[in-house]
């Protein structure tokens, strides 16, 4: 996997051709109608607090954002996580803040907020509750964000526990949501949190200003590497891709999570996932215990040259130019002329990096600057080494000239060739969401030949424990053919079952079921209706044993 990685980004090394797609993107920025033209930042209470917030608490977090400098940095949302809520709506319907919590009301924990010179946002659930099990707003759509806006709310962070029972796909649940805030003339930013459901792929864009790339992150450093995998990496995307960075631009951002910095084990981790997430472009939503925020903490979150690669008006996210398992190096073009890079080890032994200038656009002789030590190093010729990496350990720099014209970024896939039409084998196509374990081409899990009922299959998708792929049919595709089954190396006994689902697993909408199957079933054809539709899902889910969707593939016509 990893020597495909290094492979795939060696060949893609070469590409510097910047298409007019980025340019046309990286203009837009100037347009001022665009909510979040550089990625959100502020400080959320889910990480620090999860549900445990109250009015003090809330305001005292408030005045230290502005004591601290925080919102200075340019850390301007407030956002109340879940928990904020009273556990029944009014007579009318309509959402109440806790009583208990909030007795002020949210009108004036907003007021309080606004005062300060800083926005308010808050949570609510597209489900018919919210993930702490409060009111939902399946249903209540419009009044919900009438009450929001009437509050003063600036920011929604819209969750999606329990909307796989609404009855509708995601694209249709949050045109409801777009339209209702529409409605109420307010600007609000919709922030789609989605567990990393694929919402860049099925057009997060034309509701919300970003989207969540991964589940939940947690206060340990493998969760945020994790995290960060799928944003910058291959962990939700096909690898041809080379991360979600094609997706992202000014006004739609991937979100990887709200920031753990000053809740990991060491301060070296709480810097390189700080640098990671500003060199993916990454809204950056501290999520830290400002009362008890250390010193060091403090100045991590609000080291300026660091922030001001994320907040790069060219909205260009970073992508990898290296990856050997355990260093990892990212590029990031900006707006004036020069790039930032992340040279990361991941490993847990000391190792040098270094970066050509050739693979990031540049030759012969280049400046470089530190932005965490705000230093500058000197010219290097060709390439710069960040030398004796440890565990973590990481450098962020800035090379070239300040003024000269922007570099150019890798070339992004054509939505041609992620769209799938005509006869195609999956196993020739890109996937443009992945949760779970990707598949293996042509062959099952293990390597080895895909063989059904005693036949063998040249072509089709391996799985094991659970693959869940998204592929894109844009409404070209007629018919969806497949032969399914568990492999005849799964262990007896075991149960494996593969599913189609429209769009993505919040739609609930499937077209087809196998039910549970163990290896001695027989394998079963599939052949279905797909037409019309823009996306599919594959699913496949079971223990220890392999599922093979042998032959698989979509057909345009009977
Ligand atoms: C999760 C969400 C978290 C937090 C939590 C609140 O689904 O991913 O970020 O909002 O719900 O209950």
């Amino acid at each position: 996997m990893k020597t495909n990685n290094l492979k795939l980004l060696k060949n893609r090394r070469n590409f510097y051709l910047l298409t007019l797609l980025i340019f046309a993107v990286s203009c837009s920025k100037s347009d001022d109608s665009v909510l979040a033209p550089t990625p959100p930042m502020g400080w959320n209470s889910w990480n620090a607090f999860q549900a445990d917030i109250n009015e003090d608490r809330i305001k005292e977090i408030a005045d230290i954002m502005v004591s601290s400098g925080m919102r200075d940095a340019g850390y301007e949302y407030l956002v109340l996580d879940d928990g904020w809520m009273a556990p029944e709506r009014n007579e009318q319907g309509e959402l109440m803040a806790d009583p208990v919590k909030f007795p002020g009301g949210m009108k004036a924990i907003g007021d309080y907020i606004h005062s300060k010179g800083l926005k308010f946002g808050i949570y609510e659930c597209r489900g018919y509750l919210t993930c702490q099990k409060l009111p939902g707003s399946f249903e209540h759509e419009q009044t919900d964000m009438n009450s929001f806006a009437e509050w003063g709310v600036d920011y929604i962070k819209l969750d999606a526990c329990y909307a796989e029972k609404n009855g509708r796909l995601s694209t249709e649940d949050l045109a409801v949501y777009h339209n209702a805030i529409e409605n109420t003339g307010r600007p609000m930013i919709l922030s789609i949190s989605d567990f990393g459901n694929g919402a860049w792929a099925w057009g997060g864009k034309e509701y919300g200003q970003l989207w969540r790339t991964s589940g939940d992150i947690y206060p340990w450093i493998g969760s945020v590497y994790h995290c960060a995998e799928t944003s910058g990496g291959d962990a939700s995307i096909h690898p041809a891709f080379n991360g979600l960075w094609q997706f992202a631009g000014p006004g739609h951002w991937n979100d990887p999570d709200m920031l753990q910095v000053g809740n990991l084990e060491k301060t070296i981790q709480d810097r390189a996932h700080f640098s990671l997430w500003c060199i993916l472009a990454a809204p950056l939503m501290a999520g830290n215990d400002l009362t008890v925020m250390t010193d060091t903490i403090r100045d991590i979150l609000k080291a300026s040259e660091v922030i001001k690669v994320n907040q790069d008006p060219r909205g260009h996210q970073g992508y990898k130019i290296y990856d050997d398992g355990d260093g990892e190096i990212y590029n990031k073009p900006l707006a004036d002329g020069t790039t930032a890079v992340l040279l990361i080890n991941k490993g847990d032994k000391d190792i040098d990096l270094t970066v050509d200038f050739e693979d990031i656009g540049l030759k012969d002789r280049q400046k470089v600057r530190d932005l965490w030590k705000k230093k500058n190093l000197g010219v290097f010729k060709d390439s710069y080494t960040a030398k004796n990496l440890t565990k973590d350990g990481h450098m962020l720099i800035r090379v070239g000239k300040k003024g000269s014209k922007p570099l150019e970024g890798p070339v992004a896939i054509p939505e041609e060739e992620y769209t799938i039409s005509g006869d195609t084998y999956l196993s020739d196509a890109y996937y443009v969401v992945n949760r779970g374990v990707p598949p293996v081409y042509d062959r099952n899990f293990e390597g080895n030949k895909i063989i059904l009922n005693g036949r063998e299959y040249d072509k089709g998708l391996g799985c094991k424990s659970r693959s869940v792929i998204i592929f894109k049919l844009d409404g070209r595709a007629n018919r969806f053919k497949a032969t399914v089954g568990l492999d005849e190396s799964s262990p007896e006994n075991e149960t494996g079952r593969f599913r189609i689902l429209v769009e993505d697993a919040f739609g609930g909408k499937s077209i087809f079921d196998s039910k549970m199957m163990t290896k001695e079933d027989d394998g079963m054809e599939v052949n279905i209706d797909v037409s019309d539709l823009d996306f599919i899902l594959l699913e496949f889910t079971g223990k220890q044993v392999l599922g093979n969707w042998a032959d698989a593939k979509v057909v345009s016509h009977d």
